[in-house]
């Protein structure tokens, strides 16, 4: 486990990935649940948990499939809850979003009429083949605009609340944290009995940084408890926790062990939502309530645009990979490929730090000059090179297993990224000499044209990262029914 707290930038960050969440096709108004104990004060027996996690296990507007994961059949209950003002909310959008899937597929006036809706200074309007389905996509942003309100706890101190890294490989936890308390964030709740998702300020990050290393060897057991502590706090202080069971509280992390540490509180773990770098579905990742969180490496913490890097013809290489052999994937990948004679295929073990040959400032000029930005899991499954590929211009090769991409219930990675399974490593070069120069033109426009969702703002912009990492939340938040 240790080898996992160490990931360094530029050292082995993996990526990789399928493709996700089928969003758009609303489910049939799932009814949703509440046994008669839960609502008010039903007694706190074991098996209130039982129910409660039931409940919650409803079901959604926005159905998803994730490669790997057995699709478990929703409970169909009988009851039919009546929710207070907040689920009227939310099930008007929901319907909302329902309606614009279906709508025609040249609906052209109805994206007229959402863009007017608000904001004319950035009327962005999702269009083209990296949507799932671009007008639900728009739909359930503006609906979010327009209903989400999150509430952070004020509980706990920094560091280990309220203060996450900013800069390095991990940035975007703190990134995300800082702008949510922001005081300008236009989707902060002003008061918790307004808001419809509850965020837990917490940073693992931190819990790592500063408790993990007072003992080592009592591994992730202080962690947990400190997660486990500040839920309890604030399920006894307040009412939300418990009307809920956590299913409308969010926990956003990136580091590689926020999974393990979630587990201090198993109705954490069960039912909030978790929004997480490293979203293993073979490692308890639920893509139904979880969410995929990008990693980003803000090394010098500095934030930037995005870059077209070279032209298509002046893109040379083939493909390019530099980083650690972490893990099996990156071993086999290695193996296979690094060191070899082979210019069209740059793919090393590192680039040297400094000096004598190309350094890390070069590392994102040689993902401009290749064609395709191989994105390798490492030992956990995201890496920062996905974003980084966008970034350069530089269609991505996804080379993991159980690992949904970031905004994969809007974007369609399938259409703006190659997808080689660990098995065909052998065959990556032919794989991707295979794409046609055509099919190539297609994809790296569409690289390009989803740039708009991985750039880091502060204060965020819509369609950002930032407000599409809300977006993931607000989708998870739609899948479950409260009766509040
Ligand atoms: C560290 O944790 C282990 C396991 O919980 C415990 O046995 C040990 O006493 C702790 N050491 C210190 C210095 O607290
Ligand atoms: C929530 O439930 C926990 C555990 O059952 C209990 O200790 C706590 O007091 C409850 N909170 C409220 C606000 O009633
Ligand atoms: C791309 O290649 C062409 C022809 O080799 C060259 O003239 C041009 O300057 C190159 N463009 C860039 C941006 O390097
Ligand atoms: C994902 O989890 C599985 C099961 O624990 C593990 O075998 C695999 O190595 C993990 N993948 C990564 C990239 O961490």
């Amino acid at each position: 486990m240790e080898k996992k707290g160490g990931r360094r930038r530029g050292a082995g960050n993996a990526i990789a990935v399928p493709p996700l969440l089928a969003f758009v096709v609303v489910a049939p108004a799932v009814v949703f649940m509440l046994q008669s104990a839960v609502s008010g004060g039903g007694s706190a027996t074991g098996s209130h948990t039982q129910d409660r996690r039931r409940r919650l296990r409803e079901q959604s507007p926005l159905p998803q499939h994730v490669p790997g994961e057995t699709q478990k059949a929703s409970l169909q209950l009988p009851v039919k809850v009546v929710g207070g003002a907040i689920e009227r909310g939310l099930a008007r959008s929901r319907a909302a979003i329902r309606r614009a899937a279906r709508a025609a597929p040249n609906g052209v006036e109805s994206v007229r009429r959402i863009r007017s809706f608000k904001d004319a200074s950035d009327a962005f309007v999702p269009r083209g083949a990296i949507y799932r389905n671009a007008r639900a996509s728009h739909r359930s942003y503006v609906e979010m605009e327009k209903r989400l309100k999150i509430w952070t706890y004020s509980e706990g101190e920094p560091p280990l609340a309220h203060l996450a890294p900013g800069t390095d490989i991990y940035s975007i936890e703190g990134q995300f944290l800082a702008e949510m308390e922001e005081p300008l964030n236009r989707f902060a709740a002003r008061h918790p009995d307004e808001a419809n998702v509850f965020l837990l300020p917490i940073s693992v990050c931190n819990l790592v940084h500063y408790v993990y290393r007072l003992n080592t060897t009592a591994h992730l057991a202080p962690l947990r408890k400190l997660l486990a502590d500040y839920v309890a706090v604030i399920s006894d202080k307040h009412p939300y926790w418990n009307r809920s069971g956590g299913a409308d509280h969010v926990l956003v992390s990136c580091h590689d062990w926020a999974p393990l540490v979630s587990e201090g509180s198993p109705e954490l773990r069960d039912n909030a939502i978790r929004v997480l770098c490293n979203a293993n579905v073979s490692e308890g990742f639920v893509p139904r309530k979880d969410a995929t969180l990008p990693e980003v490496n803000l090394a010098d913490g500095v934030l930037r645009l995005p870059t077209q890097g070279l032209p298509r013809q002046n893109r040379t290489t083939l493909a390019f990979f530099a980083g650690g052999m972490l893990g099996e994937i990156r071993r086999a990948l290695l193996e296979q490929w690094a060191g070899r004679e082979d210019p069209e295929m740059d793919v090393h073990e590192y680039l040297p730090p400094h000096g004598g040959g190309p350094g890390y400032d070069d590392y994102h000029a040689l993902m401009g000059r290749a064609r395709f930005c191989l994105c390798p899991s490492g030992f956990e499954v995201a890496s920062p090179r996905v974003v980084e590929s966008v970034f350069a211009g530089c269609v991505p090769v996804i080379i993991s297993e159980g690992y949904p991409l970031p905004f994969g219930d809007v974007l369609d990675w399938s259409k703006m990224s190659v997808a080689v399974p660990a098995a065909r490593i052998p065959e990556l070069k032919a794989i991707l000499r295979g794409v046609s120069e055509r099919r190539y033109r297609v994809l790296r426009a569409r690289v390009l044209q989803a740039q708009r969702h991985f750039v880091l703002h502060r204060p965020a912009r819509r369609f950002d990262m930032i407000h599409m990492v809300l977006h993931s939340i607000w989708l998870r938040r739609l899948n479950v029914r409260l009766p509040y």
